[in-house]
């Protein structure tokens, strides 16, 4: 009798559910793993940092919190849960609308490279540290974002279509980040994704005639996985009080203004998605900013006034830059490249009006840790 083959769904460490896909890799299909390979300011990147420094964090100021959230993790309550079950209904890929089958198929390479690019970094931590505290977090991370990236590869199979995350470690491009843009850029990746797969699962939850790929059905566990590495971030900006205040704060709010504006113009470049999820973009990224917002309160000593005026309708300008730039683009020629220079200094100005607009300040509570309450 054969043994069955092992899902990355069931690993119990990153080396394993990478070793799992790497067997697997030979389905691999170029289409996918360029897709991935694409660096641009929209598309998910791979990033690296000053190692040493993040493994000098003492975790002390913290303990308290620290060791509950990592039992909670040790406990690992989604071992098993992202793997196709009887509940992953059959998805007809050839009776799928074109627009919506590119928008989705989109969706799904752009979300496996942003899992594993947590995965990736977190490895390396692990990999490289010598901080019991900072190896176990990052090793439990690493985990998780394993299994999410293998179970997105999973769905794209379907469709004959496959990351290649192997060649993708090794190929793909890393940006250099220092510890501390790694904490805000990652904390808020975390929380912003969980805001945003809560909200999908929440809306198809209440409109079920509107989930068209099973791979939403998992939305709810996925999510507070990801809180759950939110929460960690947290906890690291709070052993040291001076990443969250003085000048930071002026960082902060160049990455909060910089992730929603990316998700907002990468949104709106995937009409048919939304429509086929009955979602209205706009709605979804109001949904979206307000919950993120709220939860960042929990260590950020200001959030963005996504209810100025400005916000709005700047986002809107943006969005249409972005798609002036991606015209000029396929136009070529030098009218082309002069179009995508107006469209990127539009873009910059658009950036620009975005972060000036006035932040709202607030208190930080004494401790940061929340529970996932959407
Ligand atoms: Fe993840
Ligand atoms: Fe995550």
């Amino acid at each position: 009798m054969n043994a069955p083959v092992k899902h990355s769904a069931d690993a119990a460490t990153v080396e394993e559910g990478l070793a799992i896909q790497e067997e697997q890799a030979r389905f691999d299909d170029d289409f996918a793993t360029e897709t991935a390979m694409s660096n641009t300011l929209l598309t998910p990147r791979f990033y690296t940092t000053d190692f040493d420094e993040l493994d000098a964090i003492d975790v002390s100021p913290v303990r308290e919190d620290w060791d509950k959230l990592i039992a909670q993790m040790v406990s690992d309550p989604n071992k098993g849960h992202f793997k196709k079950n009887e509940d992953w209904d059959h998805v007809d890929w050839d009776g799928m609308d074109p627009a919506l089958k590119k928008e989705f198929i989109d969706f799904l390479i752009s979300s496996c490279t942003a899992e594993f690019s947590g995965c990736v970094l977190y490895k390396e931590m692990k990999r490289r540290g010598n901080n019991d505290d900072i190896v176990q977090l990052f090793q439990l991370m690493a985990r998780d974002e394993a299994r999410h990236a293998g179970f997105i590869n999973d769905a794209l199979r379907e469709a004959g279509l496959r990351v290649n995350l192997g060649f993708l470690t090794q190929s793909k491009k890393y940006t250099y980040f220092r510890p501390k843009f790694i904490y805000y850029a990652t904390y808020l990746s975390e929380k912003i994704g969980y805001a945003r797969y809560i909200t999908i699962f929440r809306h198809l939850e209440a409109n079920p005639e509107h989930r068209f790929h099973p791979i939403f059905k998992w939305f709810e566990e996925w999510c507070n996985d990801e809180f759950s590495h939110g929460e960690a971030f947290a906890l690291l900006m709070k052993t040291d009080p001076r990443l969250t205040s003085g000048k930071n704060v002026f960082w902060i709010k160049f990455f909060l203004t910089a992730v929603y504006a990316t998700m907002y113009v990468r949104d709106h470049q995937r009409p048919a998605f939304h429509k086929a999820l009955g979602v209205d973009p706009d709605w979804y990224a109001h949904e979206v900013f307000t919950k993120t917002s709220e939860l960042t309160k929990q260590i950020f000593p200001i959030t963005l006034n996504i209810d100025h005026p400005r916000w709005q309708r700047t986002l809107e300008a943006l969005h249409r830059a972005n798609v002036q730039i991606a015209r000029a683009k396929t136009r070529g020629g030098l009218g082309g490249k002069l179009s995508q220079m107006a469209g990127s200094a539009r873009a910059a100005w658009c950036f620009a009006s975005l972060y000036t607009i006035p932040a709202k300040k607030h208190r930080v509570p004494a401790s940061t840790r929340l529970e996932p309450v959407y």
